[in-house]
């Protein structure tokens, strides 16, 4: 096996097992309900798209970081228009069931003709999921013993990873995404993406590793609220992020075995 393959591999069986990809990244196909079924009701206060998983919380859970409105445009219709437009396009392909991780670890083996919108809106479908999952309400809370520890020997200190953090989401020219990962030397790092591309994506993204913190700067995430002011969208952002789950995903992450 080669060493890119074997690579990949880790960061797509390391993604899985981190829970980088909730349910609503995989294609679901229920089977169709009788004639008399009623419609599923999702969970009290948690909006549901078609074909997505319930949001976390209310769209209105981040306020006053995150607006209602916002949250509902982004997850209703961005969110869901690259989970269905990368659904259609892998549909009928054996890359439809293959976890979105192993897709995204390995855009170069996907077709051509497809192989853009899986990059563009399987990223997005990916890069959602995770946001959504990485934040919560805003209170105080802080770093888990496990990645306070990681980013202490990673950056040296919290407010170091902080701003080294936020020079990667306002230096991301355009839109894109900045991000906190497990390297490949099992080091926490901070990187940024262009798009909806990831760190997940071997041969397309400049530093590979398993994201576990992931901001979107693209506008559609802020600028009702914040306009241009993406550093103080950035900033703000600090108050709703889910650091149990960053701990929680950061742990399976160094913990999944190299092949
Ligand atoms: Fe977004």
């Amino acid at each position: 096996m080669s060493e890119s393959l074997s690579r990949r591999d880790f960061l797509a069986r390391s993604a899985l097992a981190a829970g980088a990809l909730a349910a609503g990244c995989r294609r679901r196909e229920p089977p169709p309900p009788p004639a008399t079924a009623a419609p599923p009701v999702p969970p009290a206060g948690r909006p549901q798209a078609d074909g997505l998983d319930p949001l976390p919380y209310a769209y209105d859970a981040l306020e006053p970081v995150i607006d209602a409105r916002t949250m509902e445009i982004h997850y209703s219709r961005h969110h869901a228009g690259y989970a269905s437009n990368y659904h259609a396009a892998v549909e009928g392909t054996r890359w439809e069931e293959m976890p979105l991780e192993s897709v995204l670890a390995d855009l170069h083996a996907v077709p051509e003709d497809i192989r853009t919108v899986a990059r563009n809106h399987g990223g997005g479908l990916f890069n959602h999921t995770l946001f959504w999952a990485v934040m919560a309400p805003p209170a105080e809370r802080t770093p888990g013993p496990l990645v306070a520890r990681a980013i202490g020997e990673a950056f040296g200190s919290f407010d170091v990873f902080q701003a080294a953090f936020r020079h990667a989401a306002l230096g991301q020219f355009g839109s894109g995404w900045a991000w906190l990962m497990v390297n490949d030397e099992r080091e926490l790092e901070v990187t940024s993406t262009p798009n909806q591309d990831n760190p997940l994506m071997s041969g397309v993204a400049e530093r590979t590793g398993i994201p576990v913190l992931g901001l979107d700067v693209w506008e559609h995430a802020y600028y009702l609220h914040y306009q241009n002011r993406r550093a103080d969208y950035a900033d703000a952002w600090w108050r709703v992020v889910n650091w149990p789950e960053v701990e929680r995903r950061y742990a399976t992450a160094v913990q999944a075995p190299m092949v």
